[in-house]
């Protein structure tokens, strides 16, 4: 394992999670953000170095001030629908950051990265569950970003010998069972945060977006995987680096599906409240189902999520107005 990790994105919600499972597994990680999403605050397992991934030589300053031995890069914007209507700042940000970071690692002589990679690259899928060599067609500005970079990345390896770890997260959810790390969007979109604070009464009610999808239920199934889950599979994924393992794109969910009714009841059953729900037409742009495949992140890091939707909604409870929910073990 790798004694110095610079983590890019390390103040937002998934990376300062996985900063936690790093300083656990007895590496520092050095956050790089510009604090355009992140949140200083969120930055407590190692240094904060403040920056912007497009400033190659500021990137490349903090590789060398801190000694860093491997990256992990989260940096991202990640909002589907923003990505629809302002997809310059998406390319810009999220093309221009990989382009600057890639200077900096070849120029610091770094070769092993793991990549935030999302199963928006698939688009909609034409079968299920989704698996790593099935067509990644994506349907969105964000996904397109994302498939480029897993682009960039096979080209660098080619060229300079980089090797990476790109993974595809499915729909991450929860927060640090022992409270310490949590989800914070501001707009908050995502259903988990927007389910809760319907449930505590903080939020209006819950809008569901299509009821009449072809699922049992007539309401979009996803793949929601607990983020402490996902935070260990990237130190999964450092080790595998370090053990000369080649560059791999791995799905990182559950395999398991739930819908948005699915995951209403859960809320309702472990909060003990009723989620106010309206139901509303399709948001554009939502594939009906998107459930992975997760054999190959087993057999390549061993990797088993090892949480639920229960834990899930127990450990996200408290950051969205439930202070009452006690999560942890
Ligand atoms: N949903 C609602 N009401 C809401 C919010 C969401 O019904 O207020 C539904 C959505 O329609 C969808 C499901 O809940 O069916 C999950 O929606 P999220 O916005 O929480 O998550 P997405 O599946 O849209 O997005 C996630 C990640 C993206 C990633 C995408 C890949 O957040 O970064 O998966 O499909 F690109």
């Amino acid at each position: 394992m790798p004694k110095t990790v610079l983590v890019t994105g390390g103040a937002g919600y998934i990376g300062s999670h996985c900063c936690k499972a790093l300083a656990e597994a007895g590496c520092t990680p050095v956050t790089f953000d510009n604090l355009s999403r992140g949140h200083a605050d969120a930055v407590k397992w190692g240094p904060l170095v403040r920056g912007d991934l497009r400033d190659r030589a500021a990137v490349l300053a903090a590789l060398r001030a801190h000694r860093a031995e491997a990256v992990i890069h989260f940096a991202a914007l990640a909002y589907v629908g923003e990505s629809v209507t302002d997809p310059q700042a998406y390319y810009d940000n999220n093309l221009g950051g990989m382009i600057g970071l890639l200077g900096a690692m070849q120029a610091a002589g770094l070769t092993q990265i793991v990549f935030s990679s999302s199963c928006a690259t698939y688009g909609t899928p034409d079968r299920l569950p989704i698996s790593e060599d099935m067509p990644q067609a994506p349907i969105n500005p964000y996904g397109r970003t994302k498939l480029v970079c897993e682009w960039m990345l096979r080209d660098a390896g080619v060229a300079w010998g980089l090797r990476h770890v790109a993974l595809r997260y499915f729909n991450a959810a929860g927060a640090d069972p022992a409270g310490e790390a949590g989800e914070r969007h501001d707009p908050e979109t995502h259903l988990l945060p927007l389910a809760l604070l319907a449930a505590s009464g903080k939020g209006g009610p819950l809008r569901i977006f299509g009821t009449d999808y072809p699922t049992p239920d007539g309401t979009c199934i996803r793949d929601y995987i607990h983020v402490t889950d996902l935070a260990r599979a990237h130190v999964q994924a450092l080790a595998y680096l370090a053990e000369a393992g080649e560059s791999v794109a791995l799905n990182l969910g559950t395999g398991q599906g739930a819908s948005v009714r699915e995951v209403v009841a859960m809320i309702e059953r472990v909060t003990g409240r009723a989620v106010p729900v309206l139901e509303e037409p399709r948001r554009p742009g939502d594939p009906a189902a998107l459930y992975a495949e997760i054999a190959r992140a087993g057999a390549v890091l061993g990797f088993r999520p090892e949480f639920g939707l229960e834990r899930i909604v127990a450990d996200a409870a408290p950051w969205f107005g439930h202070g009452d929910i006690k999560a942890g073990p």
